[in-house]
């Protein structure tokens, strides 16, 4: 069971094992690269080729599109029919898992991937989330009562232009709801018709057990990269227990892995990466040594530090499905190419050794993942 008391020592010990035990499953992993070119310069492979991966009842691309960022967050919101562009470039080329939120904007983004894949419906998987309150396009707080759940859904639906919400996420819990509760209303949606699967984002393992007890969890979204890897510490065990996805966000540690900051970057003031602690210029000059190990290996297996980051998360799990923001074409196609490097175990096991000999700072405390964000 949980305890909110963990004792430190015990974290490091187990946080040891479950390294190990993420490297020793690892093997045969990598299915979905299987017979593809490593040359990050080749054009994507085909996602027919290889294996997807399963969340719930779907069965999406190994790798995702997060687009929160085309409605602001890391830069300006940007123009519609560029992103909507790029969203049917990512189809193209075989993404068919797309991330956004009512709060991304709010509201912007559920639009642009609406009418981006309005004629993709029956090829693509959506998945949105609740549990903001607005005023305006101003929010106010949280909000996960059973009745705004369901105003949060039709507005959601709208604005997609679907039917039905392929996962749908509790984006983050509300203290005054149980979660039960949430989960309970979730089920009804989802026997309504309007939702096909529920996901759960930055939640304890406590929220975890019991909103699966209510309505089976499809998908657990959450912080993880090469450089924030505390939720192998009980969360990843979890989900693989319970059979529950897990979806990564920020997996290129909000671009810090791609290669594309130095140590005196300062991030913009108005924009997510401000008042970030691992972006903090005593953090970043620590951290850009994990993005320098990112570049070495990329070095080595002929692709780039980005694909790296990503390449490197696919193969920690089978369940895992990270899903890259981005707002550029070559970015989404350079991340796509993620699919095309792969790591023997050998390679997996030298490069976590690596990794866990680089100090870090500013990311999250093992303690931390027993709370709700
Ligand atoms: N559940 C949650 O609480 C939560 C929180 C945050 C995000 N999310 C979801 O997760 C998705 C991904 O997370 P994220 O966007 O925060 O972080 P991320 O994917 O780690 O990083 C996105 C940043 O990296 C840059 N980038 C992407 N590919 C690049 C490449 N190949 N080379 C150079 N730069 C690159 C992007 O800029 P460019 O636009 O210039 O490419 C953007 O600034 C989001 O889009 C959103 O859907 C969920």
């Amino acid at each position: 069971m949980m305890k909110s008391n963990i004792n430190r020592r015990n974290f490091l010990q187990k946080s040891t094992l479950i390294s190990a035990g993420l490297l020793l499953s690892t093997t045969g992993l990598f299915s979905f690269a299987r017979n593809v070119n490593k040359a990050s310069n080749n054009p994507p492979i085909s996602y027919s080729k290889k294996i997807n991966r399963k969340i719930g009842s779907l069965e999406v691309s190994a790798i995702g599109l997060g687009c929160m960022s085309m409605a602001g967050v890391y830069n300006p919101p940007q123009d519609k029919a560029e992103m909507v562009k790029l969203i049917r470039n990512a189809v193209e080329n075989g993404v068919d898992f797309f991330d956004t939120a009512e709060v991304y904007g709010p509201f912007y983004s559920e639009e642009i991937v609406g009418e981006a894949l309005k004629p993709y419906r029956n090829k693509v998987n959506i998945a949105s989330k609740f549990g903001f309150s607005y005023n305006g396009n101003n929010v106010t707080g949280r909000d996960s009562s059973p009745q705004h759940i369901r105003s949060a859904v039709e507005g959601s639906l709208k604005r997609l232009q679907i039917e039905s919400i392929d996962l749908l996420y509790l984006h983050r819990m509300d203290p005054n709801v149980r979660i039960e509760d949430i989960a309970g209303t979730v089920k009804e949606l989802i026997n309504e018709g309007k939702v096909i699967n529920f996901g759960l984002s930055e939640v304890s393992p406590e929220t975890i057990r019991k909103a699966h007890a209510v309505q089976p969890v499809a998908a657990l979204q959450s912080e993880y990269s090469m450089l924030e890897r505390v939720m192998e510490f009980d969360i990843l065990p979890l989900c693989e227990e319970l059979g529950i996805a897990f979806v990564p966000w920020g997996p290129l540690c909000r671009g810090m892995l791609t290669g594309r900051f130095d140590e005196n970057y300062i991030p913009e003031p108005d924009f997510r990466r401000a008042g970030v602690p691992y972006f903090t210029p005593e953090a970043l000059q620590a951290n850009l040594k994990v993005t320098d190990l990112a570049k070495e290996w990329a070095l080595k297996k002929n692709a780039t530090p980005a694909q790296i980051a990503l390449a490197w998360l696919t193969a920690q799990k089978p369940f895992i499905v990270p899903i890259p923001g981005t707002t550029n074409q070559n970015h989404l196609m350079e991340n796509i190419g993620a699919l095309n490097v792969e790591f023997t175990n050998t390679e997996l096991k030298e490069l976590r050794t690596s990794l866990e000999a680089i100090p870090t700072i500013g990311f999250r405390n093992p303690e931390s993942v027993f709370q709700n964000l």
